[in-house]
């Protein structure tokens, strides 16, 4: 694997961002000292021709200028924190409902996604280190938090650690937006998708969930065989609608690596295979992207569903539910999670 490095912008309030680029094989990923975006994932169609996988801008400014976090790595808290309260041990703390005035999202007014990360050059990777200080968006402890992108002939892995100096919140999670017909490609719901998932947590009114966990079984969400995105996301299933499409978390099977879900598209025969360790994943089917976003890579077009996300995580709203596994890392243990986004492609 070789990693090139050049800038790539600087932020509104002066702070240089630079591109990292790693390349291996016929394989390339670009990504950005900001928010630890992934840029660019390039692999060979089944003609080989190569195409970019993930949507993303081609300058900071238009980072800056959306609120969907496309690309970036998220933290402290992927996804929703109903009311933004959070318990740590016997204290409680109330935080940003930066999501309608209702829920805590991503991490909140500035998650990781918005920061810039220290980069440094690893012999089989990319790590990137954020320091999070004691209070930021009203969490608890200084949180010492590392991610590290590898990327081998058909895999590109993150794997993240953390170290707080007091118990606190941690659920670190990366936001890309897949398309496997090319980010340009326009929506994906011809794209096909599986998730190796018996069961899912349902969503209340403020599309946080509600602590039931409920079988796939005989509904939209039954993803155990391969559909195509569109077969299920405009039903009128109650969950679906609510949410506008798939917006939901996942659980997975068992514990340790583990297969969750694959994605592919028809036209291009590429597939993306998704394993991790964490304890869910969000299926989230771009329904909140809106034709006003900054104009993508190339001069695309990026509209609501063009991308597909499926953001490994703790289960969401995990303080309003207690029988969820408990997104808490302590003082002095070290949190660490991998996730691998495997490249294939069917003939
Ligand atoms: C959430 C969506 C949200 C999106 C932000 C996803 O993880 O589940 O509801 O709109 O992130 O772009």
């Amino acid at each position: 694997m070789k990693i090139v490095n050049e800038p790539f912008g600087v932020t509104a309030q002066g702070q240089p961002v630079e591109r990292y680029t790693l390349t291996d094989g016929n394989c390339s990923a670009s990504v950005l000292t900001l928010g630890g975006i992934l840029q660019s994932w390039t692999v060979p169609d089944r003609n080989g021709a190569p195409t970019d996988i993930v949507l993303g801008f081609d300058s900071v400014g238009a980072y800056e200028a959306q609120d969907c976090y496309i690309g970036a790595l998220l933290g402290r808290c992927a996804n929703r924190i109903a009311d933004g309260r959070i318990t740590v041990g016997q204290q409680t703390y109330t935080l940003a409902c930066n999501d309608n005035g209702i829920n805590h999202l991503h991490g909140g007014m500035v998650g990781f996604d918005r920061r810039i990360w220290k980069a440094t050059v690893l012999p089989d990777g990319l790590q990137l280190q954020y320091e999070s200080p004691d209070g930021e968006e009203g969490y608890p402890g200084r949180l010492s938090v590392t991610a590290i992108y590898r990327l081998t002939q058909d895999t590109l892995s993150i794997e993240f650690f953390a170290q707080s100096d007091k118990d606190t919140v941690c659920n670190l999670s990366s936001h890309s937006y897949f398309n496997l017909g090319g980010h340009a490609s326009g929506s994906v719901g011809s794209q096909m998708i599986q998730v190796d998932a018996d069961r899912y947590t349902p969503l209340a009114s403020n599309n946080a969930p509600t602590g039931e966990v409920a079988s796939v079984e005989g509904t939209p969400f039954d993803l155990r065989q391969p559909v195509r995105f569109d077969a299920g996301w405009d039903s009128d299933f109650t969950q679906i609608a609510l949410a506008g499409g798939y917006d939901h978390n996942y659980i997975p099977a068992g514990d340790g690596l583990r297969p969750f879900a694959q994605a592919s598209c028809p036209q291009t025969g590429i597939t993306l295979t998704v394993t991790s360790d964490m304890p869910g994943v969000q299926l989230y089917t771009g329904n909140f992207l809106r034709d006003d976003l900054p104009e993508g890579k190339q001069h695309a077009k990026y509209d609501r569903r063009h991308g597909f996300c499926l953001e490994t995580q703790f289960w969401p709203n995990a303080f309003a539910c207690p029988d969820f596994p408990q997104p808490i890392v302590h003082a002095g243990e070290t949190y660490h999670h991998i996730t691998n986004y495997r490249y294939s492609v069917c003939p």
